[in-house]
């Protein structure tokens, strides 16, 4: 697997424990298999060497969501989920984001020192927006990256893993960031200016009957879209119905072959195979066989997690009391940093 971009060497973690913090929408019963190998799968491996802060993101979801009864029922079945897919609220703190109000409180501040122009070049918010028309686009979609930065800043991140997508996002995080620091100058710098952790060859696991575009939550059709709650026999059906070109070779090659190099890619990442030995592996086989080969991996990995995220659903106290705890460890890093920037801004504050 490609190392992430990021810089970080094995015995500086040890030592001196960088943050990450990262953050996810439950905009959707289920997470994704993007999620998953694009940025989860990173989430667990560093919360063994990082101080990590993770997140359900609830208050961006509420740009897309509206129904009360769904709301709630996914913002705790993403946090189930993660701690079903391996993050351990031992070593890492998981919260939900609405419970820390100081992202609100900061995302503000951020708005303040925000170009408008800068904000309108968000791709995300153009393509959305271009999409939905002016008059049915939510002001809260604009200022969304704004309220990412003052998720990632509050907590004096130094890394944060994501996929490609949030690239243009962790930017700006880091201009608003660095543009506070040298307006507001203090002994020390307010914020810490973080970097984005994205792993190239999992960085955009695409769809599987659209090989060239993101596999995402909120595509018109879920057939190309492997959920990680769903069914093993619908996973199967899904991947048996993948599109792929017209030849026969299983051979990686983006640009002429992207519905065989997705799959390529899917399945190096949970085998942790070389596409070198995933293309000998596959020889004179057909798409057929490797379809069935990744759905089944894809299946073993899915199915203790799907498992294990009923059984946390089925104890609500139990992952209550787990938020709980992560919120108020969330709130006093929160806290600190949101206290020095109002303090560097001459905010006048109690005590
Ligand atoms: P979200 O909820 O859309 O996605 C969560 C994570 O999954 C990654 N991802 C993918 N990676 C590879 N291939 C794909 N097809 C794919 N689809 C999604 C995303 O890059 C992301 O890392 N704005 C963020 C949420 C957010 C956040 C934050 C992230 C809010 N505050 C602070 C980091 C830090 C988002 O919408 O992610």
């Amino acid at each position: 697997m490609d190392q992430p971009e990021s810089d970080f060497s094995g015995s500086e973690i040890i030592l001196s424990k960088p943050r990450v913090l990262s953050g996810i929408q439950p905009t959707h019963d289920s997470f994704h298999l993007g999620n998953y190998l694009g940025a989860l799968k990173q989430w667990v491996q560093l919360q063994d060497s990082h101080d990590a802060f993770y997140c359900v993101v609830d208050l961006h979801a509420l740009t897309v969501e509206t129904d009360p009864k769904n709301f709630k029922h996914r913002t705790l079945v993403s946090a189930a989920q993660l701690i079903a897919l391996g993050i351990d609220p031992n070593k890492s703190t998981l919260f939900i984001q609405s419970q820390v109000p100081a992202h609100n409180q900061l995302a503000w501040v951020l708005e303040c020192i925000t170009g408008f122009g800068e904000a309108s070049r968000m791709t995300q918010f153009k393509d959305k927006s271009q999409k939905a028309g002016s008059d049915r686009t939510v002001v809260g979609l604009f200022t969304y990256p704004i309220l990412q930065a003052a998720d990632i800043l509050l907590y004096q991140a130094e890394f944060v893993p994501v996929g490609e997508d949030q690239r243009q996002h962790i930017e700006l995080t880091r201009d608003l960031g660095q543009r506070f620091n040298n307006t507001f100058k203090t002994s020390r710098p307010v914020f810490k200016i973080p970097q984005p952790h994205i792993v190239k060859s999992i960085a955009k696991i695409n769809d599987l009957q659209e090989p060239t575009a993101k596999m995402s939550k909120s595509s018109a059709s879920m057939s190309g879209v492997v959920e990680m709650l769903e069914p093993a026999d619908s996973i199967m059906k899904k991947f048996k119905s993948a599109v792929t070109d017209a030849g026969k070779e299983i051979k990686f090659s983006e640009k002429d072959k992207a519905g065989i190099s997705n799959l390529i890619t899917i399945y190096s990442a949970l085998t942790g195979k070389t596409h070198d030995q995933i293309e000998q592996e596959f020889a004179g086989k057909g798409y057929g066989d490797f379809k069935i080969k990744v759905a089944e991996v894809v299946i073993e990995t899915f199915a203790p997690i799907r498992t294990k995220t009923n059984d946390l659903l089925s104890d609500p106290a139990e992952l209550s009391k787990i938020l709980k705890a992560g919120s108020a460890k969330a709130n006093q890093v929160a806290n600190q940093t949101l206290s020095d920037a109002y303090a560097a801004l001459g905010v006048v504050q109690n005590g």
